[in-house]
């Protein structure tokens, strides 16, 4: 696999799908990252371990679980990051659970909020606030197998590619535009386990690079689509590994 690459971000600002939204006009030292997760947290700790690099442009300003055993939690404490648990529990509606959430995020001053497995679906307002700061990783090739239980219905598919789509974040689930790609081949012998393996592997590559482009202010999105700042940025997100040398 050859995987390189480059991202802009702003604060918080009303969605205006006309207007161009870089996420960084002037790129500042560091684009802080909020990431929320409720689980294993390996796309976290690859966003983690690109921060650490000498020439890191992010930072991570808080983790956000809502559940209180997510093991990612364990990565943020640590790697001496702000974290917290935030259950659903104790909210009279997803529109305050979200209103907290999105405290959370400027209190800690995030420009850009990243979903890393995180399995509850956001309020409308929330997203609609976020919009063009607000990005997830899906383990498909989008809009193929939104949802979940991807692999193991790639598989019965039989459709002989998979693999993961970074995007910014629509109102509907799994939906946005795309930053970034990678393909993986389908195999034969192929278990669940097998192929999102191989997804994941590339799930950890393509994510901190999709989170730098947005950093080094290479991205903006347009009428609802991701302009690239050159050519060279929009191959370094589009990425495939072992797929045969055949070509077209
Ligand atoms: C990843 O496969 C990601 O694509 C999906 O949820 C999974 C999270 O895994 N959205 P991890 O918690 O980052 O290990």
């Amino acid at each position: 696999m050859n995987l390189n690459g480059s991202i802009t971000l702003v604060p918080p600002h009303k969605h205006n799908r006309s207007a161009t939204i870089s996420i960084q006009d002037e790129p500042k030292t560091m684009l802080r990252l909020g990431v929320l997760i409720s689980g294993r947290g390996s796309n976290l700790q690859s966003l983690i371990a690109d921060s650490q690099t000498p020439d890191a442009v992010t930072e991570i300003g808080c983790v956000i679980s809502n559940v209180a055993e997510a093991p990612g939690l364990a990565h943020a404490e640590d790697a001496q990051i702000p974290s917290t648990t935030l259950s659903h529990k104790g909210f009279a509606s997803r529109q305050d659970y979200d209103a907290r959430l999105a405290r959370i995020l400027h209190e800690h001053n995030v420009d850009l909020v990243c979903l890393a497995g995180f399995m509850r679906i956001l309020d409308q307002a929330f997203v609609t606030d976020w919009y063009g700061k607000l990005i997830n990783i899906h383990p498909s090739l989008l809009p193929a197998f939104k949802g979940l239980n991807v692999h193991q219905r790639v598989i019965e598919s039989g459709v002989r590619l998979s693999g993961c789509t970074v995007h910014f974040v629509s109102p509907e689930m799994d939906e946005g535009p795309t930053i970034g790609q990678a393909a993986v081949p389908v195999l034969p012998e192929d278990t669940e386990e097998t192929l999102g393996a191989r997804v994941l592997a590339c799930e950890h590559v393509l994510y901190p690079r999709v989170v730098r482009a947005i950093a080094n202010g290479h991205i903006s999105l347009k009428d609802n689509v991701v302009r690239y700042n050159t050519s060279e940025i929009a191959s370094t997100l589009t990425l495939h590994a072992g797929l045969s040398a055949a070509t077209v």
